[in-house]
């Protein structure tokens, strides 16, 4: 067995007398969807403190617990506040939560996150339902010893982005009339933001939206078998794009105007995805 899964049955055995119940679906709340549980009928909270061995977030307005809620009747954990390689964790810190879902049962992961636009179609504010990825720029999350338990050493990626959930994501906003783009989301390390250059690189590679986090989560998700849909936030325009210079605020900003919305496509598609298997 390797050091890394160890770590990661330790974790998961030191909380699992304090899950509420098996959850269906791990949602990972972006900057934007930090308060998405004040609304959900939470049955039990996880401060990541509490648990030994976990990595603990450091950035602001990111609060650090998972919450066990249903979402329209569906059994959800949330991750609120996610773990950042740019924060200085390896990766297997990154994306030990995400397996320690898996491990609590969770076969759904929906990623949420803030992204910047490359795409110049995009808008601040907009939504992207994320159908391809590029995770080239920040070391896999696999590399080391193959977890065997988890999943096998070398992991298609053809579909990373399940057809199926993608179809439920883009259904839902039709019928909340809501308006979804559909892209590629590229990973870069941060936590600085690109340089006009690097997003003009990032749109010449085929991405639509750049951020610092989320792909990682997904090639774990991934060798793990579990279904994975995800959705960014449109926050900004990337560097150089606009006169205007990028601030954290203006993430902030945009992600508060639109969580009522992300919100609402985020419960309608759990929603759906509850009633597809029912
Ligand atoms: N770049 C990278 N990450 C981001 C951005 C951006 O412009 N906006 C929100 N997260």
């Amino acid at each position: 067995m390797t050091k890394a899964y160890e770590r990661l049955l330790r974790c998961y055995e030191g909380i699992r007398d304090r899950i509420p119940f098996s959850p269906k679906v791990a949602l990972v709340l972006g900057s934007g969807l930090g308060d998405y549980a004040d609304s959900a009928a939470v049955e039990g909270v996880l401060d990541y403190h509490d648990i030994e061995g976990f990595p603990v977030s450091t950035v602001s307005g990111h609060k650090g617990r998972f919450v066990f809620a249903y979402v329209g009747g569906v059994p959800v954990v949330m991750m609120q506040g996610r773990v950042h390689y740019y924060e200085g964790y390896p990766m297997e810190d990154v994306v030990l939560p995400i397996r320690l879902m898996k491990l609590m049962g969770a076969e759904v992961l929906f990623l949420t996150n803030a992204a910047g636009g490359v795409n110049f179609d995009f808008h601040p504010g907009d939504f992207m339902m994320i159908t391809d990825q590029i995770a080239n720029f920040v070391p896999s999350p696999l590399i080391g010893p193959n977890i065997d338990e988890l999943g096998e050493r070398f992991c298609d990626m053809s579909q990373i982005y399940d057809r199926g959930l993608c179809q439920v994501i883009r259904d839902t906003a039709r019928e909340l009339g809501i308006s979804l783009q559909e892209g590629t989301y590229i990973q870069l390390t941060g936590p600085n933001f690109e340089s006009p250059k690097e997003v003009r690189m990032c749109r010449i590679l085929g991405a639509d939206a750049v951020g610092m986090s989320t792909a990682c989560e997904a090639i774990a998700a991934n060798h793990m078998g579990m279904r994975i849909c995800g959705i960014s936030c449109i926050s900004n325009l990337g560097c150089g794009m606009t006169e205007q210079p990028l601030s954290h605020e203006e993430v902030k900003e945009t992600g508060d105007r639109v969580a009522p919305l992300f919100k609402q496509l985020v419960t309608g598609a759990i929603t759906r995805m509850g009633q597809a298997e029912a």
